[in-house]
């Protein structure tokens, strides 16, 4: 498939040099070939196939249930309609906890069996040793702090994190350990935006926001927010730009009709064959 704007492939460098023009970094996640395939025409940066598809495509209520099977099967799709973008693929809970043999292999399951440019894994300091041990197997490694859904029973709950004085300093530790752990992204969920100005300005790393403000190289959102296709819950950062939800609905209904109207299938839609082979057929004694 050829890329939407004839664009060769988005490298790290190339999003350190939008850094350093000051210039926007977009990246949203997707799971699926048609989205993603939507995605390279339109000239996006940067994907993520999240965990989130363990609540916007199997509908749990958590992203805890998400195997790496599943997940390496939506980077293959996502890979293949998208070229150019650089994809990074969302270690799934407990993929990376148990021992760093574990989480290096994982992680390397990404770029061998999908074809991603990196991943990204959810924690600071108590991941930093896993972070350092993948970068070093040749891994790209975005680092995910704030709000972190695989733990957010102990956050208690989908929480802004980072309010207090306390919080906001072991924040700025996970960043500086995820950062000297060899990182070259890191990913802040739910913050206050003057605790992200204060990270982003102490991070040499490219930085990136989803519900975090504008202070940051690069903006994530989950695609089925922004088009109205998630029925289930709304979070106060998503800008929604479609409604594709109540789209398809409408379609659903008018299929119906038209089906129930005799309307559907009409003359267009049908196949005919000759006139001499359908005599043929009327005359074989089946
Ligand atoms: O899985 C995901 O989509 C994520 C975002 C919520 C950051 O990790």
């Amino acid at each position: 498939m050829a890329s939407g704007k004839g664009r060769k492939k988005v490298t790290i460098p190339d999003l350190y040099k939008m850094k350093r023009k000051g210039e926007t970094i977009t990246w949203l996640t997707a799971y699926t070939f048609p989205t993603a395939h939507y995605m390279e025409q339109a000239g996006l940066e940067m994907i993520l196939v999240g965990d989130s598809a363990s609540m916007t495509i199997y509908g749990n209520d958590s992203t805890l249930p998400i195997t790496m099977d599943t997940c390496i099967g939506h980077c293959q799709a996502v890979r293949k309609a998208a070229p150019s973008v650089f994809v990074l693929g969302d270690m799934p809970f407990l993929s990376y906890h148990k021992s760093t043999e574990d989480a290096i292999y994982n992680a390397g399951r990404f770029l061998k069996e999908a074809g991603c440019d990196g991943i990204k894994l959810e924690g600071g300091v108590r991941i930093a040793d896993k972070v350092r041990a993948i970068v070093d197997a040749g891994i790209s490694v975005c680092g995910h702090i704030g709000l972190t859904p695989q733990s957010s029973a102990m956050l208690g709950g989908f929480k802004v994190q980072g309010k207090t004085a306390e919080s906001a300093k072991s924040m700025i530790e996970d960043a500086l350990a995820l950062q000297e752990a060899g990182a070259f992204a890191i990913l802040l969920e739910c913050v206050p935006t003057p605790v992200t100005k204060i990270i982003h300005e102490k991070l040499n790393v490219l930085t990136f926001g989803i519900g975090a403000g504008p202070h940051c190289d690069g903006q994530l959102l989950i695609i089925h927010d922004i088009v109205g296709l998630y029925p289930i819950f709304q979070p106060k950062f998503v800008k929604q730009y479609a409604n594709l939800g109540a789209d398809m609905q409408n379609a659903i209904e008018e299929y119906m009709k038209d089906c129930k109207e005799k309307v559907f299938p009409a003359k267009e839609h049908e196949f005919s064959i000759s006139r001499e082979e359908l005599e043929k057929i009327e005359q074989l004694e089946i």
